[in-house]
């Protein structure tokens, strides 16, 4: 399973990236909005910096939400840098889109995910990622990791190549059983990735080891 942050902060993106553990990046305009970033030049910079920070796939998300806008925007974001996803929203001409990008050769991930059907349509347009919210389907009151479960089923059986990238991560365990359900990717909060290394054995060990050590040091 590929490792994804979630976020569009440069420090956090370094830290994850200096673990080597990390494969690609998403975004997305409430993620761009929280860094203050104004202004599409801006906007197109931050990008460019964070495809110059980390091998691997990196998701930049269209704002607009017919099909000329979406095809637009999304070519002048893959124009970027080769490592550039463009990221659609799972609507009438977002699919739309999606199967336009796919016959000119670039990178999408359908995002806002939060079926099944959703999953096959995007699938069907060959959308290179299909983004569940599995964090926003748990606070709904059903279960998010069931849904990657059901889709990672829906595309071994029919064969579909597009890749399962649970989104809307909020803790260790969500890795875990994403893990667990047949995952693609992964695209999780800092803190989340870092909630992947904790053990309170794992604490007490090292201490005792510690501890020892002084014994013959
Ligand atoms: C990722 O691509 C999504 O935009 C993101 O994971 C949404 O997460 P949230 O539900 O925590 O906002």
């Amino acid at each position: 399973m590929k490792f994804f942050i979630d976020t569009a902060n440069l420090a956090q993106i370094k830290e994850a990236n200096d673990l080597g553990i990390l494969d690609g990046v998403t975004t997305n305009p409430s993620l761009m909005a929280k860094e203050g970033i104004k202004g599409s030049e801006a906007v197109m910079q931050h990008y460019k910096t964070i495809c110059e920070m980390v091998k691997g796939d990196i998701s930049a998300e269209v704002i607009s939400t017919d099909f000329a806008g979406i095809v637009e925007e999304g070519k002048k974001l893959a124009a970027i840098h080769k490592n550039i996803v463009v990221k659609v929203p799972m609507i009438k001409d977002g699919i739309k889109a999606i199967k336009w990008f796919t016959d000119n050769g670039i990178k999408t991930n359908c995002t806002l995910i939060f079926s099944a059907g959703q999953a096959i349509l995007a699938a069907k347009a060959g959308a290179t990622y299909v983004s569940p919210f599995i964090g926003r389907i748990d606070d709904s009151g059903w279960d998010g990791v069931e849904l990657i479960a059901q889709i990672a089923n829906i595309y071994s059986i029919q064969g579909f190549k597009t890749e399962i990238l649970a989104a809307s991560i909020r803790n260790a365990l969500h890795i875990v059983k994403c893990a667990e359900a047949g995952a693609d990717v992964c695209t999780c909060p800092l803190d989340s990735i870092l909630g992947l290394l904790k053990h309170p054995l794992t604490d007490i060990g090292l201490a005792k080891f510690l501890e020892d050590a002084k014994k013959f040091a």
